[in-house]
């Protein structure tokens, strides 16, 4: 019997679909390649579109379809154009993955109004101009899913402040357009990844002892005690883009090898509950 993927005949646009270059993959690439692979055929938006091409090649070589969109999403037209661009190369566009953002570190007292702005543009205004265009076009054939990309800088606090008020937002836009959208057949849903490892992540640190030391933390602060990488994030937006999750709206998924469920104190080494061997 021929398998039938996932999100099987789906139209998608992923938002952030290339990659910052360096090792890993970052987490738009990987919801685009995770969704191609569920049957999807999908357009892949960035604003460096050569970003955005390999990830077409790598979905190509696998036997997946996909398109380039080059464009800047904090520009009302590119959005408007994205979503024309999606049925016109595809057909009636079925989900819609808002994964632009960037984590700018700062307090509120250092943080210039710039930065605030900037950071608010990149990572909510985008999420937004996105969904203005693709809801009416989901809406116009019966529904769809809208899958954001957030962060648990949405939820803990991480000297990022511009970015986890964005973050935040980003959460309240959610909820807000699952009540708004749901009787449209629209579901809405994010996924707040913790400290996973993308080239993004990678490209911030000089390699050394402080970065292999960041590296360690990433893992040790879970609960599980691995790394987390963009595929983690992929498959988590595949699920709730697809029909498996037709009853799930409003919902954030948590994508973070537990950091969220337990406290600082308990995860120091000699408090910690350690299964004997
Ligand atoms: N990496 C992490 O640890 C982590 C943790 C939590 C959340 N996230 C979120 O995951 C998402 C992606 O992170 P990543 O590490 O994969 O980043 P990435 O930089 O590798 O990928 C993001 C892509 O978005 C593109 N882009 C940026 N601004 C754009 C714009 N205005 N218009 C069009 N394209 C634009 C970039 O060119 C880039 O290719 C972000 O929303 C980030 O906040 C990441």
């Amino acid at each position: 019997m021929e398998r039938r993927g996932r999100v099987q005949g789906k139209v998608a646009i992923v938002t952030g679909a290339g990659s910052t270059p360096g090792p890993g993959i970052g987490t738009g690439k990987a919801s685009a390649v995770v969704l191609a692979r569920e049957g999807a055929r999908v357009l892949l938006v960035d604003m460096y579109p050569e970003r955005a091409e390999q990830t077409r090649r790598l979905i190509v070589d696998e036997g997946g379809r996909a398109e380039v969109f080059a464009g800047d999403l904090t520009r009302s037209a590119d959005a408007e154009a994205m979503v024309r661009a999606a049925s016109d190369a595809f057909g009636p566009l079925d989900i819609l993955v808002n994964n632009i953002g960037r984590a700018q570190v700062g307090t509120v007292v250092d943080t210039t109004e710039e930065a605030w702005d900037q950071a608010m543009d990149i990572n909510l205004r985008t999420a937004f101009l996105a969904s203005k265009f693709a809801v009416p076009a989901m809406a116009g054939h019966g529904g769809g899913s809208i899958v954001n990309v957030a962060s648990i800088s949405a939820l803990r606090g991480d000297g990022t402040v511009a970015y986890s008020a964005a973050k935040g937002a980003m959460v309240a836009m959610t909820v807000d357009m699952a009540y708004s959208h749901g009787r449209q057949g629209i579901r809405v849903n994010a996924v707040a990844p913790g400290h996973i490892t993308t080239p993004m992540v990678l490209s911030v640190s000089a390699p050394g002892p402080k970065a292999d030391f960041m590296n360690q933390m990433r893992s040790e602060a879970g609960l599980l005690g691995t790394p987390g990488d963009g595929w983690d994030v992929g498959w988590a937006v595949g699920f709730l883009a697809s029909d498996e999750a037709r009853w799930i709206t409003g919902a954030v998924l948590p994508v973070e090898s537990g950091v969220l469920s337990v406290t600082p104190l308990m995860m120091a080494p000699h408090l910690r509950a350690v299964p004997e061997p």
